[in-house]
């Protein structure tokens, strides 16, 4: 499911991007900070951290060759390096790092909570924790909840695939407690909404063919004309601008705490 950066960056990359800079700022880590950046796929929670924390170094780590070879390409900046690793086992020393962050990674980790805690293993004493998740529910990520809501209209089976099915870790309460279990201390949540537009129906369903993530897998696997009814509804139901735009909107949760000192 991960394994084209190129493909990845149209459909949920671009978005990403934009609520990975305020998420980094808010995290407010001192300048000079060493920091890990779990499942950081083509780089979007690294560039922020590059672009608004003044780090020393950071450490992308992420399991798919595809993601990292992108980030590798794209991010071109001595400060930053990837790695191949998985989020429970990460390749680094105990209680380095400043800040341990990671975006839209840890539902898709079957084991959350032992990746929630190598995050807090790896930064030292007083250091910060970080994660955010789509919420995939009505009024969360708006692209994405509009198509599993055409795809189960169309075929009732696609609700155990739906990501607001699949993922009870993506809500404001879940989140924070994963950190809290996690050990981790002044633990708090927030609400980051960004502004998903769309040019027209093209941007915004041909990124979906690019089979990266849980419903473009969907969309990959349906006969061609069941994807033509999905096209279609979609296409009838999405709201439009009057400039022939869609004017989406998605909401991520954002939670982070410290390690004991
Ligand atoms: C939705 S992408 C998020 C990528 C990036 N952090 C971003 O915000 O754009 C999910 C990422 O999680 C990675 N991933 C999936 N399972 C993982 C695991 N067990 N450990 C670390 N990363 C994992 C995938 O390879 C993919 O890069």
């Amino acid at each position: 499911m991960w394994a084209a950066g190129e493909a990845y960056e149209p459909y949920v990359g671009r978005w990403s991007r934009l609520v990975a800079a305020r998420f980094v700022r808010a995290l407010d880590v001192p300048p000079g900070g060493s920091w890990r950046d779990v499942g950081c796929g083509t780089g979007a929670v690294t560039r922020a951290v590059l672009e608004a924390a003044q780090p020393a170094d950071v450490v992308g780590v992420d399991p798919s060759e595809s993601y990292l070879a992108y980030a590798r390409a794209h991010v071109h900046d001595p400060r930053a390096r990837f790695v191949r690793a998985d989020a429970v086992n990460l390749p680094f020393a105990g209680g380095a790092a400043s800040a341990a962050v990671g975006g839209l990674v840890l539902n898709f980790v079957p084991a959350a909570p032992r990746a929630a805690a190598e995050m807090v293993r790896v930064v030292r004493p007083g250091g910060l924790v970080g994660v955010y998740l789509w919420d995939y529910g009505e009024g969360g990520m708006e692209a994405i909840r509009a198509f599993w809501d055409a795809a189960t209209a169309l075929d009732p089976r696609a609700r155990e695939l739906d990501e607001a099915v699949r993922f009870p870790l993506c809500t404001r309460t879940a989140l924070g407690a994963l950190l809290a279990g996690a050990g981790l201390v002044d633990v708090e949540t927030e609400e980051i909404r960004v502004p998903t537009p769309f040019h027209d129906f093209d941007d915004y369903w041909t990124p979906f063919l690019g089979g990266q993530g849980p419903a473009p897998a969907y969309l990959a696997a349906l006969p061609e004309d069941r994807r033509r009814a999905l096209r279609e509804r979609l296409e009838a139901a999405l709201p439009r601008a009057a400039d022939g735009s869609i004017p989406l909107r998605a909401r991520a949760w954002a939670a982070r705490g410290r390690r004991t000192a």
